[in-house]
């Protein structure tokens, strides 16, 4: 088995999931990672007790002729100009989403990439997640009969803790959440209605985080720091390697800011409206401020429906036989295993070794990645034009 050389760039958080994952197999092996933040550099090393090489500029790291491929991991408004430089140098690239925080960078990357001949993987793990791909596969075979219509809810109670309390906040540095986050689901609605967007329509609003606050107020500083239901509590967060030991991680250097302060400015509530050129309509909402962390998708065709619950692990289908049988019921669970994203981070490690061993685009390409944030934002514009969106 071939042991593919790769390069990280970005080492925060998604890096810590994945490397996790990485340092489990036999097919790729870390030799240098990047990071503008040489303390984030320090503590992916030493969590790890790994001696990586450092870059503080990542283009030092693409010089290297040992490296085969990268997994950029960087903030979003990074990947479109870093992922152009990795196709420049000749490396395969995994690119964390969003593909880009505009349009035309979207198209920018995929020109690279295709000039290079090189492969495009999107960090879009639903994908590899066997209860989504499940999903994808009972509606591709026709069991719920012709897909028309659908409804899809993701609850992201963990809003503040992942969304608004650093760069993640304001749309210049994601685009908006509709990509940050929604990108992951409209790459599965796209996928599961196998084709494009013809008409969307949008609304939202920030209806809970953002406020008055300083830009420059962090939690640990903050006189109501105990009573704020927001508040960052922890410095640390417990980690479990690969070798099984648990290691500390200072969670507070990555998200710490105030949930409440100015610059905020993406939308916390959103509900997109979308009709595919196949007839199929599905509306999707996205709302940041819910006490519960989930996704929940129904699909419904001419013969049933279908329901997908993330955080039960299950999916259940009702069939429509006849006026006197409508409710024959399937159920499928525990598709998900406890590894990163249910499995996912896994599974798309190996599409990415497919790609670094075949020379062949992956599952979740360029235009997946380019699709999803298409439809991202253009339902901001949407938002803001208070107008129907014809692609
Ligand atoms: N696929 C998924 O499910 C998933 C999950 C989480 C995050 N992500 C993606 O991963 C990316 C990183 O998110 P995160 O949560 O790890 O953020 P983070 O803030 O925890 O980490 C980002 C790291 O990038 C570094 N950085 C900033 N600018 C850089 C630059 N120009 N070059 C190199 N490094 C730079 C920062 O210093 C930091 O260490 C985001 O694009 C996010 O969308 C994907």
């Amino acid at each position: 088995m071939k042991k593919h050389k790769i390069g990280l760039i970005g080492t925060g958080m998604r890096a810590m999931f994945l490397v996790n994952e990485i340092l489990k197999r036999d097919d790729l092996e870390i030799v240098a990672v990047s990071d503008i933040n040489q303390e984030s550099m320090d503590m992916l090393c030493s969590r790890y007790d790994k001696y990586w090489d450092q870059y503080l500029d990542y283009k030092e790291l693409l010089k290297r002729e040992d490296i085969e491929g990268v997994i950029i991991l960087s903030p979003d408004y990074a990947h479109e100009e870093q992922a152009i430089a990795a196709f420049d140098a000749g490396k395969h690239v995994y690119l964390e989403k969003p593909i880009a925080v505009t349009i035309e960078g979207g198209k920018r990357v995929i020109q690279k990439r295709d000039e290079s001949g090189k492969t495009l993987l999107i960090g879009f793990v639903l994908r590899y997640n066997k209860l989504f791909a499940k999903m994808k596969e009972i509606v591709e075979t026709g069991v719920i009969g012709e897909l028309k219509t659908g409804w899809v809810l993701h609850s992201v109670g963990a809003g503040s803790d992942w969304y608004f309390h650093d760069w993640h906040g304001t749309m210049a540095n994601t685009g908006g959440l509709l990509l940050q986050k929604g990108s992951h689901d409209f790459d599965i609605i796209n996928w599961v209605a196998d084709s494009k967007v013809k008409r969307l329509a949008a609304f939202g609003s920030r209806d809970f985080f953002g406020g008055d606050k300083p830009n420059d107020l962090v939690c640990q500083e903050c006189e109501e720091r105990n009573t704020c239901t927001e508040g960052i509590r922890e410095s640390h967060i417990q980690w479990k390697r690969p070798d099984g030991k648990s290691t500390g991680v200072h969670y507070n250097c990555w998200r710490n800011q105030c949930a409440f302060r100015e610059e905020i400015d993406v939308l916390d509530n959103h509900q997109v409206l979308l009709e595919y050129e196949n007839g199929v309509k599905v509306c999707y909402v996205e709302c940041h401020y819910t006490p519960d962390d989930n996704r929940e998708y129904i699909f419904i065709g001419t013969k049933g429906k279908l329901k997908l619950d993330d955080a039960k692990d299950k999916l259940t289908i009702e069939i429509r036989n006849s006026m006197y049988d409508r409710k024959e019921e399937i159920v499928y669970s525990n598709l998900q295993s406890s590894e990163g994203h249910g499995g996912g981070d896994k599974n798309i490690l190996d599409d990415f070794v497919y790609a670094l061993n075949t020379g062949k685009q992956p599952n979740a390409g360029g235009e997946a990645g380019f699709e999803a944030i298409q439809v991202g934002l253009l339902a901001h514009k949407a938002i803001k034009e208070g107008e129907i969106i014809r692609l």
